[in-house]
């Protein structure tokens, strides 16, 4: 990519993914978070993003009476900002089918799961129950289809005897923050291709796996 490519980041609440991408893309000069954008006027990560000279918006859900103005108005307001991509981190709305067709391609999410593997809320609690020997997170393209779609990278984490969901939580959140900070700066660098069939391949990259050595 030879102009700089524009991120627009969604948030709802504390942000540290958000962080992650902010601080893993302020080494390329290909990049700029131009803007960080939360449904919740509360969201602490406004404030950090506000600190760094990030532009900040608020489109609460709650001024809206149903999910398609919402997703309208945050849209618009999202365009304003002419991004390449829309990075989901923490985003805790479940989005309209015509918002996922607006931004096809160019609209990411990461989930607190190894997707397909539980979807929906309290992962952690999940698999914690489903006693999975790994766990981990996904980082993929939006459809339609709630935690779903073309998967652009996973990072595992071991789930030991006698975890808590908050030490699971807090594993899992550190492999994101490497996870999704890494797939930011391949999308600045324009390495991220989608297949038609529905795959990801990242040019130049062998393995977009994360984790402990396996073999
Ligand atoms: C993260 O664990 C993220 O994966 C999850 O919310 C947390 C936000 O933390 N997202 C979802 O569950 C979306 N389905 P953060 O605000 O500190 O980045």
């Amino acid at each position: 990519m030879s102009q700089s490519c524009r991120f627009v980041i969604l948030i709802s609440g504390r942000g540290s993914n958000m962080e992650a991408i902010v601080d893993a893309l302020s080494g390329l000069q290909n990049a700029k978070v131009v803007a960080v954008m939360s449904n919740e006027p509360e969201a602490a990560g406004l404030a950090w993003a506000q600190e760094k000279g990030i532009a900040t918006r608020t489109v609460c859900h709650r001024d809206y009476t149903s999910r398609e103005s919402f997703d309208k108005a945050l849209a618009k307001s999202i365009d304003g900002f002419n991004p390449d991509y829309v990075l989901l981190a923490g985003f805790m709305r479940i989005l309209t089918p015509g918002f996922a067709n607006q931004f096809e391609g160019r609209l990411i999410n990461i989930h607190p799961s190894l997707l397909p593997a539980f979807p929906g809320l309290h992962t952690h609690r999940q698999a914690l129950a489903f006693g999975v020997q790994w766990h981990g997170c996904t980082v993929h393209f939006v459809t339609h289809k709630l935690d779903h779609g073309p998967v652009i990278a996973q990072g595992i984490v071991p789930v030991h005897d006698g975890d808590t969901e908050a030490e699971l939580a807090r594993r899992v959140l550190a492999m994101e923050h490497q996870v999704y900070g890494q797939v930011a700066c391949w999308l600045a660098d324009g390495r991220v291709q989608q297949h038609v069939d529905g795959t990801v391949t990242v040019a130049g990259i062998h393995s977009r796996a994360f984790g402990p050595q396996l073999l």
